[in-house]
């Protein structure tokens, strides 16, 4: 009998057995994510509809009696990179810079939620990093269940997922909203999850895309992106102001349905931001409808849509997505778009099964004609959200 390739878990625990000469405590994983619909929506107080994917990030961790924490992360080719040491007292926004400030800006905000030791994390995963996936939110997701699961601590997910957020914007400086802890912490397999940001009430809606003989297709474009340049934190700004201008909390309150005068009452570089918010919040709502009625066939043109505004309106497309997804419709797909923040990473397509091999070479052969480098294809399954493994 041959053995498989080792999970993530299995390979952060052995690693952390040859690091410190002790067994982890525990190992903890939490996944990456894919975004069906439902972009840019969740600062914004509206609808996302994730779903987990199988690749994740697990720490294996164990507590350290002297208030000290230490980070190791195993690359994918053995070599084990060490974060800077740094006392769980001593941390505040600023004081870690590097992928170290991931880990450790969660250890500084569960800090107010009861978690004061140090703790020895070794981290190993598989979530492509930089191919807008979230990896990043899937170590920061293990990391908090780690630090809390040795204070033995076990708060609500939806907390949790607020606490992430909140060292993800104060202490690492991105300005993220909540989709991508949400998904990390509360999607369970099979389904994909309709969250609805404001009420922060969450439905699991079965999907099942091979029985309808379909499949979605991740294509990460492998032009790397960042959630800390600029780009997303304009947007978020920009929607901000407008909501202000209207007088209302969020755009989420701007129904599809009084769209043109809202617009009318905005200054023109804000209308296709305003466009792009209250069309995709109700091209979610749209996508549930479809999916509680079993038409995934039918969600295509959606997917789609999304796409065609988030390039012209929300301008956070990048050529790699546009090529792929171009490719991918004219080689038979039945919707596709980019997914994340934009300004790189991936871009999905939903594929009838037997049009896959046809989908895959049009979008290589097309990136390829064009000099851009050649994306990296693979199904995505919803699968289990973050949890303990041993
Ligand atoms: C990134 C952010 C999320 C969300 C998406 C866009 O992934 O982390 O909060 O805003 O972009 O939908």
């Amino acid at each position: 009998m041959t053995s498989g390739p080792q999970t993530p878990a299995a390979k952060a625990a052995g690693e952390f057995t040859r690091l410190h000469g002790r067994a982890p405590a525990g190992v903890w994983s939490a996944p990456g994510r894919v975004n069906l619909i439902g972009e840019h929506t969740d600062y914004n107080d509206g609808y996302v509809l994730p779903f987990a994917l199988p690749h994740r990030i697990a720490v294996a961790a164990a507590p350290r009696a002297d208030g000290m924490l230490t980070v190791s992360t195993l690359g994918d080719d053995g070599g084990c990179q060490h974060a800077e040491p740094v006392a769980v007292a001593d941390l505040a926004p600023g004081v870690v810079s590097g992928w170290g400030a991931y880990p450790a800006g969660v250890a500084w905000v569960l800090r107010d939620h009861g978690v004061r030791t140090g703790a020895d994390l070794v981290i190993a995963g598989d979530v492509p990093a930089g191919a807008g996936l979230s990896s990043s939110h899937a170590l920061e997701c293990a990391v908090a269940l780690a630090l809390l699961g040795l204070a033995g601590l076990s708060p609500e997910r939806p907390d949790i997922a607020r606490w992430v957020q909140r060292s993800e914007n104060d202490f690492v400086g991105a300005p993220t909203g909540l989709l991508d802890q949400t998904a990390s912490l509360m999607c369970v397999s099979a389904h994909v999850l309709f969250h609805d940001v404001r009420s922060g009430k969450s439905e699991q809606v079965p999907f099942d895309a091979a029985a309808s003989g379909l499949e979605v297709l991740v294509i990460d474009t492998r032009a790397s992106h960042s959630n800390t340049d600029g780009g997303y934190a304009s947007r978020r700004a920009g929607c901000e102001r407008a909501a202000a201008l209207l007088g209302i909390p969020a755009l989420r309150d701007v129904d599809v349905t009084e769209l043109a005068e809202t617009l009318a009452k905005l200054p023109d570089e804000l209308r296709p931001l305003v466009r792009h918010i209250v069309t995709e919040n109700d091209r979610v709502l749209q996508t549930v409808e479809l999916l509680r009625a079993g038409r995934l066939t039918e969600v295509g043109p959606l997917l789609s849509a999304s796409h065609a505004s988030l390039r012209d309106d929300y301008r956070v497309s990048w050529k790699e997505a546009d090529v792929a997804v171009e490719a991918a419709m004219s080689a038979g797909a039945l919707g596709a778009r980019m997914i994340g923040g934009g300004f790189g990473g991936s871009a999905i397509a939903l594929v009838p099964v037997d049009l896959h091999d046809d989908v895959e070479r049009a979008v290589v052969a097309e990136c390829a004609a064009r000099s851009l480098t050649r994306p990296r294809l693979f199904t995505a399954v919803p699968s289990a959200g973050a949890g303990r493994d041993s």
